[in-house]
């Protein structure tokens, strides 16, 4: 179950909510459903087959989560009760929903820190393009033949979730694995990695052709590997040969062989078959690790520490986290992750600038790359340099390139004809260009391609960087009058005034649009303007009781704020180093991680170590003890099954 906890204006001001304190919140709880909800779920046939005395007492938070789980979500997200019926505040809901998650969270956390579910996984396009690069040693984006992955989880495309193998992908993996290893064989430097041994006097065809598969299965396979698999490879490798392959052609086939086995394209953990929850294998951790920060295979320094039993050490652990960041091989990550987090994948798809509009986005090919890469770049400095993740709200430097500091029109101090390299650079006082809310790649995915909104800009915030996302907006709302005859001289602003004066609208847009207000000297591609329509911006903004003016004061709001970001990311970043969706025994892990990391000054360093030591990612749960099946199997389809094989 999936859960993003929905918190009211009070808990977001950083004011205590009044509403609600624990000791009244479930008997609240319970007249809340009993208002909006007991109409349809309660008799002898309630709707949905839902009935509230699953809910009524304090032991259903724990025994009925996920019950608990669905209500609070079909709440905050507008969908109960149904439309027609008698509808609470946007506040009551908001209410509701808030404390049923933090007593939930707090029924959960009640039991201690549990590892949760360790799934099998698919290695996605990615991680099987960059485990495919360092297994052969070849430079080759081969993801881009296979089909693409869709989000799952808390919005990766790493969660397992989504990570099943169809017919499509089966067939999409042998074209890759041929492909891959015919473009090997004709590469030096990979023909010089994999074909370690030759026949020669005294070594035989098949010798040789062990001892490059005895060197590659381990690596491949990302642990050791019994001599029988060995075995089968070299099986491969002889018949291939039987067949009149050429020796060297018959090795490649025997490798072509390596890469569709499920060993390769899986993520096996054997399963914890005690009672206890154990630590996860050596050789799983060193998985687990690189594929956390590389997005591929382990390489041999890992696999060394797997082999002599050191790599669960704390301290082992955590001197690895800072080597692993500065290789080059952590870009990877820092691509997919804040990519998928912030959404700037997106540029290239739906949240492109319009062509018409800017065209410079459209034509210029390298301004496009470097906007892109902003970001990307501006978070790996922070792992590298082991600085502080509040920077990501406001920083003194940048990634700056001269043809950004010329989109700026910031006296960026990128030297005039310097090279094109992206570079780690102070910005000058008062830039408002610190941290990764004036970068333009950031303002045109929380805009529409072709003008800015306020409203999308702040639900941006909202949920991207404080994980608090506003409702979503109820239908049939009209939409804001575009270029119509008399709008084209009026101010974002003024536009949006009319259902700011609305009570019902404004339960949401209060929140929204002050936000985004301030950012309103960012155009859709992050230039700076002080016009609008032809008048002066008004970048005054506001949330709840606190004013505030432009970008540089929104972003000490957002410092005001700086544990709900630090949850936020924090609860993104677990969910992207575990690869599945967080579950609500995870929030008792977030909740210790934030501590850390609060506790060393919010270092980026801090904050992937928190993750890396912490209980799901080093440990594995016991195997969920198989309940027998209430229905019993048809013999038909008994029958039909040969032995030993599992029914789903
Ligand atoms: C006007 C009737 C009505 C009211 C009032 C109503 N619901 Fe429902 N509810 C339904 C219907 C119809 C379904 C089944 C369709 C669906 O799932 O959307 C349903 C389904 C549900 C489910 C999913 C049932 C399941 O087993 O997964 C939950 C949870 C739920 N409602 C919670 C609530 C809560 C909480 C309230 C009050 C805030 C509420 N409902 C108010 C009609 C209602
Ligand atoms: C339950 C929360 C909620 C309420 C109530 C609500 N909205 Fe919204 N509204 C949203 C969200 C969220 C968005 C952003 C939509 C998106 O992400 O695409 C939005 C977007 C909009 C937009 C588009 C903004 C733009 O730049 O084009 C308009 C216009 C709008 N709402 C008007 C209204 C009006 C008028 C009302 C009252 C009748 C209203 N809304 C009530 C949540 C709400």
């Amino acid at each position: 179950m999936r859960l993003r906890c929905a918190i009211p204006l009070a808990v977001l001001l950083g004011c205590a909510a009044p509403v609600y304190a624990q000791d009244q919140g479930f008997a609240r709880s319970q007249s809340f459903l009993k208002t909006y909800c007991q109409a349809c779920h309660q008799g002898s046939s309630p709707v949905g087959g839902f009935h509230l005395d699953r809910v009524s007492t304090p032991a259903s938070l724990k025994a009925e989560a996920a019950k608990w789980g669905s209500m609070a979500r079909r709440v905050h997200n507008g969908e109960m009760p149904p439309k027609g019926a008698p509808k609470p505040t946007v506040d009551e809901l908001e209410q509701f929903s808030q404390w049923a998650t933090q007593a939930l969270r707090a029924a959960a956390c009640a039991g201690g820190i549990k590892p949760g579910p360790a799934p099998i996984r698919r290695l996605n396009r990615d991680e099987y393009s960059a485990t495919i690069r360092d297994l052969l040693d070849i430079h080759l984006d081969i993801g881009s033949a296979l089909p693409a992955d869709g989000g799952g989880g808390e919005g990766f495309d790493n969660a397992a979730e989504t990570l099943f193998l169809s017919p499509i992908h089966s067939e999409k993996y042998m074209e890759a694995a041929k492909f891959a290893t015919d473009f090997a064989a004709k590469e030096f430097k990979s023909r010089q990695k994999l074909l370690i041994a030759k026949p020669g006097p005294g070594v035989s065809e098949e010798q040789a052709a062990r001892k490059i598969l005895e060197a590659l299965l381990p690596r491949a396979f990302r642990q050791p590997v019994p001599a029988a698999d060995v075995a089968l490879y070299v099986g491969l490798f002889n018949a291939a040969r039987k067949q009149g392959r050429e020796y060297e052609e018959a090795v490649f086939f025997a490798i072509r062989g390596v890469l569709v086995s499920p060993k390769f394209l899986f993520r096996v953990e054997p399963p914890n078959r005690t009672a206890a929850v154990q630590p996860v294998g050596d050789y799983q951790l060193a998985s687990r690790l690189s594929y956390f920060l590389w997005g591929s295979m382990p390489d041999e320094l890992l696999l060394d520490a797997a082999a002599s039993g050191k790599l669960r050490e704390p301290a082992v652990l955590k001197s690895l986290v800072g080597r692993m960041l500065r290789n080059d091989r952590s870009l990877g990550f820092a691509q997919r992750f804040i990519e998928q987090w912030l959404g700037t994948r997106d540029l290239v798809g739906t949240k492109k600038p319009d062509p018409k509009l800017y065209p410079m986005f459209d034509n210029d090919e390298e301004l496009r790359s470097d906007i892109r890469l902003q970001p990307v770049l501006f978070f790996r400095e922070l792992l590298t340099r082991d600085l502080p993740v509040l920077d990501l709200i406001d920083s003194t430097h940048t990634i700056g390139t001269s043809n950004l500091a010329k989109l700026y029109e910031v006296k960026l101090p990128v030297p005039r004809d310097a090279s094109k390299q992206p570079r780690w650079m102070e910005l000058p006082p008062n830039s408002n260009r610190g941290g990764i809310l004036g970068m333009p790649a950031i303002m045109a995915v929380s805009s529409y391609p072709y003008r800015t909104s306020p409203v999308l800009r702040g639900a941006w915030i909202l949920d991207a960087m404080l994980g608090t996302p506003p409702p979503p907006p109820p239908p049939n709302v009209p939409a804001l009058e575009e270029a119509k005859a008399g709008a084209a001289n009026r101010t974002m602003r003024q536009r949006l005034a009319d259902h700011r004066a609305n009570a019902v609208c404004a339960s949401c847009h209060s929140r929204m649009d002050g936000l985004g207000f301030a950012l309103e000297n960012y155009d859709v591609i992050g230039r700076w303007r002080t016009e609008d329509a032809g008048q002066p911006i008004d970048n005054s903004g506001d949330l709840g009781p606190v004013h505030f003016k432009g970008s540089g004061e929104l972003r000490k709001v957002l410092l005001d704020r700086k544990d709900l970001f630090v949850r936020n990311l924090t609860n993104k970043m677990l969910g992207f180093a575990l690869g599945r969706g967080l579950t609500l025994e995870d929030s008792c892990t977030v909740d210790a991680i934030v501590e850390e990391v609060r506790n060393n000054g919010y270092r980026a360093q801090a904050l992937v170590e928190a993750i890396v030591l912490s209980v799901p990612f080093r440990y594995q749960a016991p195997l969920p003890v198989a309940k027998p099946s209430a229905v019993p199997v048809p013999t038909k389809v008994a029958a039909l099954q040969r032995p030993g094989e599992r029914k789903e």
